[in-house]
């Protein structure tokens, strides 16, 4: 059902749920300071209690009652907030364990989209909003995706169209002495580097390599399988490697170009296409729509190669498709 944003602002004052749109994904939003709003969220995601909320604020007034910030949790709030980062902050005691899975740090992140900062600001208490998916699906980046990843358990919607970024947060964890990017993504590690002098930052830890759903990972949700299409997608090195493969009517192609489409075409097989010329940022927005497509389909296997270019979300881009990805082909 979709709803107004002020029927939003009623519904999550009364401690229910709401799927909103943020700049990057839709978010799953409760109230972050009650244990029963963050448990509708947990038990509709069916999210193993290990795995910690993102809390969303408005302004650092309500961020520095949630989390210690240090000088330099100042600096970089300041320097990229409101935007599609998250900080991972020594925690203050209002926020309850639920939320942060009994871990001592909160994760915190000021949206720029202007309904849900509308939201927020009028609910005037922070909001757990982790992305409205199911667990270990896909993120929703439009309305339709939350309908079709839920059906009749669907959440109350607030429709802000198409999602600007079409990827999570960069999640970068201040809490231990050295910075650790925890989540690749819109803001790389040199984005935040070029921006501040002498910083040095961690990246995240490899994916494992067991084509298996997340458990026991030391950075909470960064399973190996995580943001899956249903239909099995596999993953290849290069164009030039898949192109070696033999496959049939039953197969569907991913490409980045008209140029890729065109080779993968040349052999007779169907493809469906997430940017015109490799251009990063419409890879990014149409990602997880691509993949909903590509789900819908009814072809029996999906096939991608990595997003062969460097920049700023390249790594994001790419870790996302690593974790959707069913098998790696070397
Ligand atoms: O763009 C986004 O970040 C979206 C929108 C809705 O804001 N939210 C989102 O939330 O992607 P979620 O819950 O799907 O992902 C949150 C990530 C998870 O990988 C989680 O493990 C990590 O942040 N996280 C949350 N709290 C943490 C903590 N205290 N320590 C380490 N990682 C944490
Ligand atoms: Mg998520």
């Amino acid at each position: 059902m979709l709803i107004s944003a002020d029927d939003a602002v009623t519904r999550l004052k009364a401690g229910n749920i709401v799927a909103l749109p943020t700049e990057t994904v839709y978010g799953l939003a409760g109230l972050a300071l009650s244990e029963v709003s963050v448990q509708k969220i947990f038990d509709l995601k069916k999210r193993p209690a290990t795995n910690p909320l993102i809390v969303h604020v408005w302004n650092l007034g309500m961020a520095e009652k949630l989390a210690n910030f240090s000088d330099l949790a100042y600096r970089i709030s300041s320097l990229f907030w409101p935007g599609p980062l998250t900080l991972v902050l020594p925690k203050k005691g209002v926020v309850p364990d639920l939320v942060t899975a009994g871990n001592d740090t909160v994760a915190l992140r000021m949206p720029k989209h202007p309904v849900f900062c509308e939201i927020l600001k009028k609910v005037d208490q922070p909001l757990a909003a982790p992305s409205a998916n199911p667990a270990n699906r896909t993120s929703p980046t439009m309305p339709e995706h939350l309908f079709d990843l839920f059906g009749d358990n669907c959440p109350p919607t607030v429709d802000g169209g198409k999602c600007l970024i079409g990827l999570e947060s960069t999640v970068l964890d201040l809490s231990k002495r050295n910075p650790k990017i925890l989540r690749y993504g819109p803001l790389s590690q040199k984005d935040i580097i070029t921006k501040i002098n002498g910083i040095s930052i961690s990246p995240p830890d490899p994916i494992p390599n067991v084509s298996k759903i997340s458990s026991g990972d030391r950075a909470p949700g960064q399973g190996r399988v995580h943001y899956a299409p249903s239909t099995p997608l596999y993953l290849y090195p290069s164009l030039n490697r898949l192109l070696e493969e033999k496959l049939s009517g039953n197969d569907l192609i991913l490409v980045y170009s008209d140029q890729d489409e065109k080779a993968v075409h040349a052999r007779g097989w169907k493809t469906i296409k997430l940017s015109k010329n490799e251009n990063a940022k419409e890879i990014a927005q149409s990602l997880y729509d691509t993949f909903s497509k590509a789900d819908k389909s009814a072809m029996k296997r999906l096939h991608i190669t990595l997003f062969p270019s460097n920049g700023s979300i390249s790594d994001a881009i790419n870790d996302r498709i690593r974790r959707a990805a069913h098998e790696l082909v070397n």
